[in-house]
């Protein structure tokens, strides 16, 4: 399963027997690279940075580090080893061999979960691509380009499927993943998180905590797909995730740590006295908690959904932890717990289980999504800080699913339109909250020098000091 790196199109799937399918991808790399130049990274494809390369796709030592100019990053194909006999761990076909070629009835409904998740990639580096200008340090834009490549070749990952497997409808949807554009009135990205602006480094942590995380569980839901060659890629793609996630987890917590460290030494508490000292504060940290979290629980789609129900019977999107978890896999009669708005009040109710999965794997989500919460709330307590950071209540602020258009507080209280109306301000991030966190953005990218609202991080990247040379601006 070596990767072939002397081809143009790196991979470990033997493409050079199957030419067709190689010149069609040949011919779709240019309009990729294009892509990259028009909406990558801002001004940045002449650097060197210092970036990890998958070298094979084995546990041990997949990565290499080197300065690489990213429109020259080796994009490519890599997908894990099939496992030999592997049958279809849960559905309609449990139990039957995994599928090595799309079967006809699920094609439709298989092309359209490979076209929704590839989407979300190149949508994130379109977010993410001004924020090289003002990276709080060298480290940290370092960081920035690995998720951009990464996200780059997780939508050849996409491609390679759609080209591989779909014929002409693939090809021509591998196209229209290089024309949206993210938050493009005419042409946007598929999913609204994927729409939002990621405007300054807050949010791009919060991105990557939150966002990146969903990526996560879709992948892990993904990776139990009866339909292998899937299954086999968002495995390798999973431990790229990896790291896109310990950049948001660890970017707040530097960020939570920089904050509680200048209101301790200066004995400040209120918001206004904290960011006179050039420090984010917690209540505005807090509010980007809520929105991020909010916007991205969207994304796991509607509470109940009969297209969940139909995904997982079918064999295509299996639950997070599937093959682990002790039922039939079938689910047929089987319930699951929901909250519900119901006369101005939250009620628990069970529904099939079959088509509350979108639920249920939100579920999951917020349970991951509770560590990082955890892990902040210990450098704020270690300053003997009283404040604590908390997750919204799943109902705050939603627009997809049984919450949307009821007004449901962050501590998870049904409330009026006019108490909704006058607690935005301290639940969302404001006009006045996005303009103070821009003040603080400026360019620091002196090797060991970091921005004064962000700690630096405990140790460097691949063994190498924190002060090291990660981008080389030339
Ligand atoms: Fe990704
Ligand atoms: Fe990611």
């Amino acid at each position: 399963m070596s990767i072939n790196y002397s081809e143009k199109i790196p991979n470990n799937v033997n493409l050079a027997e199957d030419r067709a399918l190689q010149r069609a991808l040949e011919h779709w790399q240019p309009g990729f690279l294009n892509w990259w130049r028009d909406v990558g990274p801002e001004g940045a494809q002449v650097f060197d940075v210092y970036l990890r390369t998958a070298t094979s796709v084995e546990p041990e030592g997949w990565a290499q580090f080197d300065y690489v100019k990213m429109p020259d990053y080796r994009w490519g194909i890599f997908l894990n080893p099939p496992q030999p006999d592997r049958t279809i761990p849960f559905g309609e076909h449990k139990g039957e061999p995994v599928w090595q070629e799309v079967p006809g009835e699920h094609r439709a409904n298989l092309r359209r979960i490979i076209v929704t998740q590839g989407d979300t990639e190149p949508a994130s580096v379109e977010q993410q691509r001004h924020l090289g200008l003002t990276a709080p340090s060298m480290y940290d834009l370092r960081n920035l380009f690995q998720v951009n490549v990464e996200e780059g070749r997780h939508l050849w990952a996409m491609v390679y499927l759609l080209h591989k497997y779909f014929g002409r409808d693939g090809r021509e949807e591998a196209e229209g993943l290089l024309e949206r554009r993210s938050g493009d009135a005419d042409n946007p990205r598929i999913l609204g998180a994927f729409n939002e602006k990621t405007p300054d480094w807050l949010a791009f942590f919060m991105f990557t905590y939150f966002t990146d995380r969903d990526g996560k569980f879709q992948l892990l839901a993904l990776s139990e797909s009866g339909f292998d060659p899937l299954a086999r890629t968002t495995q390798f793609m999973l431990t790229e995730e990896g790291h896109h996630m310990f950049v948001g987890r660890s970017g707040i917590s530097r960020i939570v740590h920089r904050t509680a460290q200048v209101m301790r030494e200066n004995n400040a508490e209120d918001p206004a006295a904290v960011r006179a000292l050039g420090v984010i504060d917690l209540e505005t940290i807090q509010r980007y908690i809520n929105f991020h979290f909010s916007v991205t629980v969207d994304l796991f789609g509607a509470d109940q959904s009969s297209n969940a129900a139909t995904f997982f019977s079918s064999g295509l999107k299996g639950r997070f932890q599937e093959t682990a978890l002790a039922d039939d896999h079938v689910l047929k009669g089987d319930s699951y717990r929901l909250t519900a708005v119901e006369d101005g009040a939250l009620v628990e109710r069970e529904a099939g289980a079959l088509n509350t999965l979108n639920e249920r794997l939100r579920d999951d989500f917020i349970a991951d999504s509770m560590n990082g919460i955890a892990r902040w709330n210990r450098q704020i307590e270690l300053e003997g800080i009283p404040f604590r950071l908390r997750l919204p209540h799943k109902g705050f602020n939603r627009r997809i699913g049984g919450f949307a258009g009821a007004h449901i507080s962050p501590d998870g209280r049904v409330i009026g339109a006019e108490e909704w109306q006058a607690g935005l301000k301290h639940w969302l991030p404001t006009m006045d909250d996005r303009a103070f966190v821009a003040s603080l953005m400026g360019r620091v990218v002196t090797p060991g020098l970091f921005a004064n609202w962000i700690a630096p991080p405990p140790v460097g990247i691949n063994g190498n000091p924190v002060d090291f040379e990660y981008v080389r601006f030339n």
